[in-house]
């Protein structure tokens, strides 16, 4: 592993150890409470913000607003306007996403090199949402009752929506919540993760620059157990739409029984990665590494158990172990590093506990195996690259979610075990495979149970192709028009005309 030991210039206009309120009916607000907390540089420990600490009460203004936008003023507005908001809101995004992906980096840690390379995520997917707007339609059905009896659907707005997004990917996360809900007609109440929330507020800044009218958008930055347990469970809200760990996925169900608010759930995963020997190894070992590696390994689809035909075995482990040394660790900030830290001692000490518990199962770590304590980067939260080969499908660190920079890598033999072992999960989020046989991949694609399938690649994403998980990764479907139905409700009309 290379480290990075440059401390590039970390000042910013938003995350500029400032104080930010939430925005609740259009207005800059403290919490009811009065209360604050911090939120920190992964890589530095260095304050960038304290921030308004939302709770209940005030979830439960922000509903309100939500309820009375939804119910106001904002049911009126025509589909071409709402595609004109999203399409400002898209270029306002554009004009400042070099602000906007720095914010990522500073606030979760994710290094520029790979923040950057959100573009079309980000402002490709809001122009994406407002193509949607002007084609949502119901439909004329003809039915076969006696007499003239005309039957048609409207799809109305779900209502009021609250929003749960993790820290990984605040920039997206929050676009893939607030797309759709503006592109509807709907109103959000947004959480963002308590480890990172500045993204989220900046862009609810430029939402009321783009002249999103006051409760469309409300954004409560607060702790999971407070203001997103509140929000999950507020009887006012229509639908949650979270995005997080399966065990908070868990009690968002729980909560959401009250009044049964319509739920989607985007969680986490155990992905398979596979490599056939008949492969362009060349491609396999860097798609396979950074289907890991990218991000710190903080990615729902991570192509965490590698599983590696017996016969290329140890050459190919071998390879992405190198690989994995190679990487520049670091920073963020500095445009050379490829892996930044972890989001927070949390997730720093959940992932060194799994280093610790992959070599007692008997896992060699070919690469990595630790934390990263070299100079500067003994202020952050660094873990490098890890390789484990001879792993069995039965240890913990190849059946549960490590969210961190570590590859399980097991060997198969043929292909019917290994679909079923591949398949040996609870989650199914992503998946991949590399091979140069045209049947084999569509075989293997076929027979996997998971949401998406990368063919010799990994984590392509388009803001037109929907995105998932089978399983205990969740259901409802973002990006793509399914996207657009989950905040959509039916409604049928019948006419009796004579
Ligand atoms: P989390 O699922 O607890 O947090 C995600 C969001 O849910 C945050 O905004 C949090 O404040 C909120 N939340 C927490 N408890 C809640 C509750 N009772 N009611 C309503 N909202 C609640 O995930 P966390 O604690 O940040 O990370 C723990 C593990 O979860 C990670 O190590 C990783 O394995 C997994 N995870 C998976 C993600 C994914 O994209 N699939 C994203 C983040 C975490
Ligand atoms: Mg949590």
């Amino acid at each position: 592993m290379a480290v990075s030991q440059a401390i590039p210039i970390t000042r910013h206009p938003f995350a500029n150890g400032s104080y930010k309120q939430m925005l609740i009916d259009g207005k800059w607000v403290d919490a009811a409470s009065g209360k604050r907390f911090e939120t920190h540089n992964p890589a530095t420990g260095e304050l960038l913000a304290t921030v308004a600490e939302g709770d209940k009460e005030d979830i439960d203004r922000a509903v309100a607003a939500a309820r009375r936008a939804f119910e106001g003023p904002w049911s009126k507005v025509k589909p071409f306007e709402r595609q004109n908001l999203l399409l400002r809101l898209a270029d306002l995004v554009e004009k400042n996403f070099d602000e906007l992906s720095q914010l990522d980096t500073m606030d979760m840690g994710a290094p520029l090199s790979r923040t950057r390379a959100y573009r079309l995520r980000a402002v490709g997917m809001l122009r994406y949402y407002a193509g949607q707007t002007t084609a949502i339609h119901g439909e004329t059905i003809e039915n076969s009752l006696p007499g003239e009896i005309f039957s048609y659907t409207l799809k109305e707005p779900i209502g009021v929506v609250g929003a749960i997004i993790p820290w990984n990917g605040p920039l997206t996360a929050t676009i893939w919540k607030i797309g759709p809900a503006i592109a509807t007609g709907c109103t959000v109440v947004l959480k963002p993760a308590e480890e990172a929330p500045l993204t989220s507020l900046r862009i609810a800044e430029l939402a009321m620059e783009a002249g999103i009218p006051p409760g469309v958008i409300n954004v409560v930055p607060g702790y999971g157990e407070t203001a997103g347990a509140a929000l999950a469970s507020h009887p006012d809200v229509d639908k949650v739409a979270f995005t997080g760990s399966h065990v908070t996925g868990q009690s968002i169900i729980r909560a959401s029984a009250g009044n049964l608010k319509r739920v989607s759930l985007e969680l986490g995963g155990k992905s398979p990665d596979i490599v056939f020997a008949d492969a362009d190894l060349d491609a396999a070992v860097p798609g396979a590494a950074m289907a890991v590696f990218a991000n710190s390994g903080q990615i729902c689809s991570a192509g965490t158990r590698l599983f590696v035909e017996q016969s290329i075995y140890e050459e190919f482990v071998g390879r992405v172990a190198e690989f994995g040394k190679k990487l520049q660790v670091g920073n963020g900030l500095d445009p050379n590093v490829q892996i930044g830290p972890l989001v927070s001692e949390e997730q720093l000490k959940r992932v060194t506990g799994y280093l610790d518990i992959g070599q007692k199962e008997g896992a060699r770590a070919l690469a990595g195996g630790g934390r990263v304590t070299e100079g500067a980067l003994s202020k952050g939260f660094f873990v490098s690259p890890t390789v484990f080969a001879g792993v069995q499908d039965n240890m913990r660190i190849a059946q549960e979610e490590i969210f961190g920079p570590v590859i399980s890598a097991i060997a198969f033999k043929d292909m019917d075990e290994l679909v079923k072992r591949a398949n040996n999960t609870t989650f199914g989020l992503g998946s991949g495979l590399w091979t140069r046989d045209v049947s084999k991949a569509h075989a293997v694609a076929k027979s996997l149970r998971a949401g998406s399938v990368w063919v010799n690649c990994y984590q392509a994403m388009d803001p037109a192709v929907p995105f998932g998980g089978y399983k205990m990764s969740g259901y409802g479907r973002e990006s793509g028009k399914q996207h657009v139905e989950e905040y959509l409700n039916v409604k049928s009309v019948w006419i009796k005309t004579a």
